[in-house]
């Protein structure tokens, strides 16, 4: 396996609302760093399409836009992570932390096995452009999320409980915003630029 140009671990969150691209430039960075995906919410609609009693419970919440209980989420974090190689160049955490008490979870959990988060990025993207994104996306996705009555209760959802996770990484030095509004290609070259620094 190739290794990254760090020659350390690179552990960035890529955060965002419902639809600014965390799924798509989290692809991106895969490919350029070789770091392993952590998408909580793609294990949980694993989970759903195997009808697994997580998935099953999961959905429950999925469907109308809420958050699924942080213990089911930090049981399936703390699972994955100690699975992992010790070579591993990094992880990208794509949707996770959404509530301050994940990312003291998931800080502590780094720290102790010395592999401490890097940096969170922030993509923003005006809320009429994710409503767009979403229904766009929901003509062909299948996920039972993508309704205009659950974007919206996503989008609320993300203000009260996951934006406070920014002010948090501030307070840590690790909060980076990046302009989520452009191509695919423009929105990835703003984030290389910011891990090259
Ligand atoms: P999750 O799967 O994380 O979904 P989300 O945050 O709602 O975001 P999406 O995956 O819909 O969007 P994205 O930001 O990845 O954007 P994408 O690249 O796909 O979570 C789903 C649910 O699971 C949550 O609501 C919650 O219930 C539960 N959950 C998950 N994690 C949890 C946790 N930690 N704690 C508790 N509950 C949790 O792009 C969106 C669309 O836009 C695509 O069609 C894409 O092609 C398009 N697009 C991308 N970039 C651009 C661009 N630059 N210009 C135009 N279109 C673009
Ligand atoms: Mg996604």
């Amino acid at each position: 396996m190739q290794i990254n140009r760090y020659k350390k671990m690179i552990n960035v969150i890529i955060s965002g609302a419902p639809g600014c691209g965390k799924g798509t430039q989290s692809a991106l960075m895969i490919e350029k760093y070789q770091l392993i995906h952590f998408s909580t919410g793609e294990l949980l609609r694993k989970e759903i399409a195997e009808k697994t009693e997580l998935g099953l419970e999961a959905d429950k919440y999925i469907s109308k836009g809420n958050l699924v209980p942080d213990e089911m989420i930090i049981d399936v974090l703390t699972k994955a992570i100690k699975q992992l190689n010790g070579n591993c160049p990094g992880i990208i955490f794509d949707g996770f932390p959404r509530t301050v008490k994940q990312a003291e979870e998931l800080e502590t959990l780094m720290n102790e096995l010395q592999k401490p988060t890097t940096l969170l990025i922030d993509l923003q993207v005006p809320n009429r452009e994710l409503i767009n994104r979403l229904l766009t996306r929901g003509e062909t996705s299948g996920r039972s999320d993508d309704n205009l009555e659950t974007i919206k209760k996503r989008l609320d959802v993300y203000e009260v409980k996951t934006a406070p996770v920014n002010d948090y990484y501030r307070q840590l030095n690790k909060y980076a915003a990046v302009d989520g509004v452009g191509t695919v290609e423009e929105i990835f070259g703003r984030i290389v630029e910011l891990l090259n620094r």
